[in-house]
This record gives C-alpha cells, structure tokens and sequence, in this order.
C-alpha cells in the first residue's frame, strides 16, 4: 500500500505542479480560505484511484469530506496543501496521503512536486526522503532553534489568533517562519530542517502523513499540553524531542528567560 500512495502522490503532485502559474478559478470558502479547482481535480484523481484500487476503504478528504463505509482502513487525504500559496504562485505546496488502520496511522507520505522531495513513513519502519533514512535535529534548546507555525483562516474572528504564541517564541526561539503547508512543516521537523513547529487549528488531513513521518524519524509529536496526539484534535506540537517540554512552556504562556 506504500507504493500505491507514493505512486498517488506523485500522480497528482505533477498535475499541481503543471497547473502552477496557469489559469486557475478559485472559489471562497471563507474571507481568506480559498479553494481552487486544482484542488479539486488533485482529490479526485486521488479519490479515483482509491475506489479502483480499493473500493471497500474509506476515504477522509479535505474538499470532499467523509466517504463512510465499515472498511477498517481510511485514507486520510489534503489534495494540495498550501493552496493560498499556489494561487499566489508561490511554490511551496505539496499533496498529503496517510492511511489509517483502525484509528491508528499506518503510513504516510507526502510530496513536494517543486522540489521533487518525497517523504515516507511506515509504523514501525522509519521516515526517509526520497528513500534515504531521515532524523530530526538535534539543537538542544529554543535559543538556537527554527520554528514554523501557521495561522488559522479564521484568524479575524476567532480568539485563538496564534499571534500571542508567536510572539512569545520570537523572543525565545533563533527564528520564526510561516511556511504555508502544515504538511511540510511537520516534514521538515522530521529531516530536521526546522527544531519545532506548532499549530492550532489543524484538520487531520493536514496532520495524517506528517505526524507519522516525525515520529517514525525519531521525533515528537503531541497536543500543546504534551499529551498524546490525535489527528483529529486541532493542536500540534512536532519536534525534535530535545526542546519539546520548552516548547508547551511557552504555548503555556512562559516567558522568555
Ligand atoms: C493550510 C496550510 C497552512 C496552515 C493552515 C492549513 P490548506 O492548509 O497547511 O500552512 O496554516 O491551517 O489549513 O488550506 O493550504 O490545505
Ligand atoms: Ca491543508
Ligand atoms: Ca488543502
């Protein structure tokens, strides 16, 4: 089942990488959420491909929502994440696949088709890039850390805005970036590229794959309390292990030392 994810992913990372900068229609599904129909046509090729290949499994995906049916196995789908990045233009985006079995993630993979990077997971098996083995950092604390996080679409009318958070770990962290893709981010923590990232207001497409891909690389995965994580609650913190208790200090409100 991992080559048939990889093979889906790619399949449909090329499609979003040929539509990157062509005429694209774009739909609103909030003030500043966006859909185009290249999202819509990358989960329908991944959809298709599901019901030839296994037409008993569920499937859980971002623009389409739940397909129920009594199979033990979901797939957990974001068809392009970092949509509002690919309607700029901008090429950070990548399509996110993970497959769970009973409730339990059993793999994940997810593809950036800019940078032709694949990373892979299997319960039990590792995390690898494009193949190769991959291990978090090791930066030992947030002074010399990279983070990533992102904001939530209804930043302008929610309470949770994420910008007390991030404001709190620009005073304790090396550096912040605001990447676009939940998906990559996560990836990222797992080859160690970035120490940490942290989110609030996920959906478990967004999740799936990449929290996987950094536990089996060796990272930590778990909600803003330090408590076990789930793909389907809102909250995440990924990171290298080493500055993960910091990490739920700060979203706690600590200040910097
Ligand atoms: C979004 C991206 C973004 C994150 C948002 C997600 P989408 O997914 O992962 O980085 O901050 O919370 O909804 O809409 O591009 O698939
Ligand atoms: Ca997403
Ligand atoms: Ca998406």
């Amino acid at each position: 089942m991992l080559d048939f994810a990889i093979s889906m992913a790619q399949e449909a990372g090329r499609l979003l990488r040929d539509r990157l900068g062509s005429q694209i229609d774009i739909t609103h599904k909030g003030a500043i959420n966006i859909v185009t129909d290249v999202d819509l046509a990358s989960e329908q090729l991944i959809r298709d491909r599901i019901a030839t290949h296994y037409p008993r499994h569920e499937v859980l995906a971002e623009e389409g929502g739940l397909a129920e049916s009594a199979s033990d196995y979901r797939w957990v789908i974001d068809p392009l994440d970092g949509t509002t990045n690919f309607a700029h233009g901008f090429p950070v985006f990548c399509v996110s696949i993970g497959l769970e079995y009973q409730g339990e993630t059993i793999l994940g993979v997810v593809y950036d088709p800019m940078r032709e990077e694949l990373f892979t997971a299997e319960r039990g098996g590792g995390a690898a890039l494009n193949n190769r083995p991959i291990r978090p950092s090791q930066t030992p604390d947030l002074v010399h850390s990279l983070l990533s996080t992102g904001f939530p679409y209804d930043i302008r009318t929610s309470t949770l805005t994420n910008l007390n958070h991030w404001a709190n770990f620009a005073m304790n962290a090396q550096a912040l970036r605001r990447v676009g893709s939940a998906a990559l981010d996560l990836c990222y923590v797992a080859c160690g590229r970035f120490d940490g990232f942290w989110e609030l207001s996920l959906s478990p497409w967004d999740m799936a794959a990449g929290a996987l891909i950094v536990t089996e690389a060796g990272g930590r995965v778990t909600d803003f309390q330090g408590n076990p994580f789930s793909n389907y609650k809102p909250e995440v913190i990924a990171s290298n292990g080493l500055i993960h208790g910091r990490m739920v200090e700060i979203l706690a409100g600590a200040k910097a030392e």
